[in-house]
């Protein structure tokens, strides 16, 4: 080698050591999965039947990431239906293309074929989650997503000794999507399912579940981080553990000013992330999950149950069951959900729009309408501003990238159709709820704040909303109509929780505040998947913004074709 090569090299090697002295080695890492979607034979409550999985697994991989990383995640699909993973809770900022709600912003992965989702994780970290975006498929199709804070960046609470994903879930005997075709046919909803779920298994209060139970090992003196996710399809869930209160510390992936409680409320779509302190007499403790319903609607009201389990302590001693509130106590879930604030600390600011440029009402409405082909001769439909909206065949975000005409349009209105007394004596009057793929479109970087209204249109009923692309603020909630000269005023804009999916109160109402500083088109339903499917769901088009850096990505090679 020549001399001046190797003094090159030399010098090349003591300048690389003496910039990584410098400069710590830059912490954002390439993290890769490969999801092969597969059916597998699962056996739960004494009845074994084939379902849709992610690597044979039930519940799926936990994704682990840290804030900063670069994720790929190639999934592919060797089912029988045509699948989409969302990334729950992910702000996939200029990046739609990696979001995953079938038909919003891609069409789905054919069964034989493979789709990449490639996106950073960027200001987020805590827990959130992926479920399969397309049909009922999550019933049996998701999992967590854990984001650690960046290398060196502790928790802003005490570091627990180990953490622990609890997924809660439903399931039913019977194959879930022939028993949602069958009660599209009669145009009524799907039988409630048959149990609840912790980790996949229902536990020792369900028939042949013995085995089908989930523990958790701990020993006294120590605290746990629980991450606690909400996947069932249509349960708003209670959740306590036998003798141990819970310190909440984080919800969709943000902090909060930490508070303890004996129950939670976690809404389908939410993540919850709470410290427990095992400083109990060693023993074995139940943790119990019951669904919150506070109207006259069937409900699957059975309890899934896991154990605490002390180390050392013999799997015969019978664990007790926690108290939970009672399967109505709406005052509770006030209580509860009031007690949710931002940290809002000078490392974790909550930075809520204090003006708002466009102000949108929408009310959540139930109808039966006539439907022909149904065998009942009617159907029931959800509607937001009295509009049930349809799926369109082309993947709206695709459609809006490469202005495709004819696919959406942008006149989702504002306001419903005419004002009424939205949580009065129930209104059976159909208020002619018409059908169509209306969006509407939002400029960049504007604030903007939704109040979401439910209505007595059929029923009241709580509807946990989920905005894809963004985190919002809650800044006000309340019971019956949304008054903005009484309520507006009396607004948390100082601390409000931010979240990604937030509750509408039985016959009342959510306000909710964000920057529309992503670009995109961005999902906004129910997460009950039962509403959803009955229409209660639209979308924003967030249109680009001026600078280079501020329009949607250019989409990937590998984006599936409708
Ligand atoms: Cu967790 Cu659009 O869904």
């Amino acid at each position: 080698m020549p001399r001046s090569n190797s003094l090159f090299s030399a010098l090349s090697i003591f300048l690389l050591g003496f910039l990584w002295f410098i400069s710590p080695p830059a912490e954002a890492a390439l993290k890769t999965y490969q999801f092969d979607i597969q059916v597998k034979n699962v056996s739960r409550l004494c009845h074994a039947k084939p379902i849709v999985t992610v690597n044979g697994r039930f519940p799926g991989p936990t994704v682990y990431v840290r804030e900063g990383d670069r994720v790929q995640i190639n999934v592919t699909n060797h089912a029988q239906y045509n699948v989409s993973i969302h990334w729950h809770g992910l702000k996939q900022y200029r990046n739609g293309w990696a979001d995953g709600p079938a038909y919003i912003t891609q069409c789905p992965i054919q069964t034989g074929s493979s789709y990449v989702y490639d996106f950073n994780v960027t200001g987020q970290r805590g827990t959130l989650w992926w479920h399969a975006h397309i049909l009922w498929l999550r019933a049996t199709v998701y999992g967590a997503i854990v984001i650690l804070p960046q290398q060196g960046t502790p928790f802003p609470f005490p570091k627990p000794e180990r953490e622990e994903v609890i997924l809660l879930g439903e399931w039913w005997h019977a194959d879930v999507e022939k028993l949602v075709n069958k009660a599209n046919q009669l145009g009524s909803p799907p039988n409630k399912s048959d149990a609840h779920t912790i980790n996949g298994k229902p536990g020792p209060l369900f028939p042949c579940s013995e085995k089908h139970t989930f523990v958790m090992e701990v020993e006294q003196g120590k605290t746990y981080l629980l991450r606690i996710i909400n996947s069932a399809l249509n349960d708003e869930l209670f959740f306590g553990i036998a003798g141990h209160s819970m310190t909440v510390v984080e919800v969709d992936a943000v902090y909060t000013k930490s508070f303890t409680t004996q129950a939670l409320l976690i809404a389908p779509g939410q993540t919850t992330n709470v410290l427990v302190h095992a400083n109990q007499i060693p023993g074995r403790y139940f943790m119990a999950a019951r669904p919150f319903m506070d109207v006259q609607l069937p409900v699957d009201n059975n309890t899934a149950t896991g154990i605490l389990e002390y180390k050392g302590i013999p799997n015969t001693v019978l664990p007790t069951l926690p108290h939970l509130p009672k399967s109505n106590d709406s005052a509770f879930a006030f209580r509860y959900n009031k007690r949710l604030r931002s940290l809002n600390s000078p490392q974790f600011p909550t930075n809520v729009p204090l003006q708002v440029d466009r102000n949108l009402f929408y009310t959540i409405g139930l109808a039966r309408n006539s439907c022909p082909a149904c065998l009942n001769g009617t159907r029931l439909m959800a509607s937001l501003n009295n509009i049930s909206f349809t799926m369109p065949e082309t993947a709206l975000l695709q459609a809006h990238y490469f202005n495709v005409k004819g696919v959406f349009k942008t006149d989702f209105p504002d306001q419903p159709p005419k004002p009424f007394n939205y949580t009065g004596a129930p209104l059976t009057a159909n208020l002619k709820t018409t059908i169509g793929t209306r969006l509407s479109k939002i400029a960049f970087n504007s604030t903007v704040e939704l109040v979401l209204q439910d209505t007595n249109l059929l029923s009241v009923e709580s509807h946990p909303f989920h905005l894809h692309g963004y985190n919002f603020f809650v800044v006000g909630t309340g019971i019956g109509n949304f008054d903005p000269g009484k309520d507006a005023p009396k607004y948390n804009l100082i601390d409000p929780p931010e979240r990604n999916t937030v509750g509408v109160p039985t016959g009342g109402w959510t306000a909710i505040r964000f920057r529309a500083d992503n670009p995109g088109v961005w999902f906004l339903h129910c997460h009950l998947e039962i509403h959803t499917g009955w229409g209660l769901k639209t979308a924003f088009v967030v249109e680009d913004g001026p600078g280079a850096d501020q329009g949607i990505l250019p989409p990937p090679k590998d984006l599936p074709k409708c």
